[in-house]
């Protein structure tokens, strides 16, 4: 079974070209996470988990997911992270959390795809964002062809600033950057609902047919992107910046 979370489209393209070549099924972690489900089916040998990056490791969000669901015992796990930039030392924690959970872990491999964070960084427009994308498939072959295979993922490097952007700076980046304080909206709105339907965490809520952020945001970006309009923004840094969205992911 594949399981992926995806905020602006990266994951789910990455996650259904696994799904195409090895015929898993597929469980949009989103959806659980919006109806307060875990994860509970003890027939699956096989767990594929396909994430984006927050802060240099899996979302939190997912983490905690992850530790109160309920999966077979000993099915073993892969991990699939993708990134703007870097995944730094997540394997490290993505192996504590195997242990935690009694999964074999078979590995963590980064792709690196295109930057959704339009919070904090600048996201490339769909020309460049294509061939971001297209520079990332052979890494994606090779993580499909090893699952195929029954082999682990080949090991990523493990470096000192790594250690110290997973550890120190994730805590960090949860503490002081991941709020929706920023969120705010334009006349532009027109009410549609979309960014209240999108929110994996349900965390808005439309009043008199504008949004309000209520406070329990993981910084995802799938309600900005969302938004048919764009009347969404975040503080200063989101004007005039192209949404993102994965060009090849509907
Ligand atoms: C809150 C947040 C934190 C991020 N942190 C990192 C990071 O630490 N390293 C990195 O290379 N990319 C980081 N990114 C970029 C995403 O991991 C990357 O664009 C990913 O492919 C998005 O996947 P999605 O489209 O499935 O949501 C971050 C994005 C967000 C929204
Ligand atoms: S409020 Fe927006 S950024 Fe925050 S979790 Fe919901 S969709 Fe994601
Ligand atoms: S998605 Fe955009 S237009 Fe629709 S309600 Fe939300 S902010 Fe308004």
């Amino acid at each position: 079974m594949i399981l992926y979370f995806s905020g602006t489209g990266n994951s789910a393209y990455l996650a259904k070209r696994i799904a195409e070549a090895t015929g898993d099924a597929l469980c949009f972690i989103n959806d659980c996470l919006k109806r307060g489900e875990a994860f509970s089916d003890n027939t699956q040998t096989r767990l594929i988990f396909v994430l984006p990056t927050y802060a240099w490791r899996i979302p939190r969000v997912v983490e905690e997911w992850i530790l109160t669901s309920a999966f077979a015992r000993n099915a073993e796990a892969y991990f699939v992270m993708n990134c703007g930039d870097s995944i730094g030392n997540a394997p490290k924690y993505v192996k504590k959390l195997c242990e935690k959970k009694g999964f074999p872990c078979r590995g963590c491999a980064e792709i690196v795809m295109p930057e959704n964070y339009i919070a904090m960084f600048s996201a490339p427009d769909s020309e460049n964002a294509r061939k971001i994308v297209d520079k990332a498939r052979p890494k994606l072959e090779d993580v499909i062809a090893r699952i195929l295979k029954d082999q682990p993922l080949a090991e990523e490097r493990t470096t000192f600033l790594g250690a110290l952007l997973s550890g120190p700076v994730n805590k960090l980046f949860y503490c002081f950057a991941v709020h929706d304080r920023k969120f705010r909206v334009d006349e532009k709105c027109i009410g549609c609902g979309k960014c209240e339907k999108t929110c994996p965490l349900n965390n808005i809520t439309l009043k008199e047919k504008r949004p309000s952020w209520h406070r329990h945001c993981t910084h995802c970006m799938a309600c900005i992107t969302a938004c048919p309009t764009g009347a969404i923004e975040y503080g200063k840094k989101s004007v005039g910046q192209p949404r993102y969205r994965c060009p090849y992911e509907e």
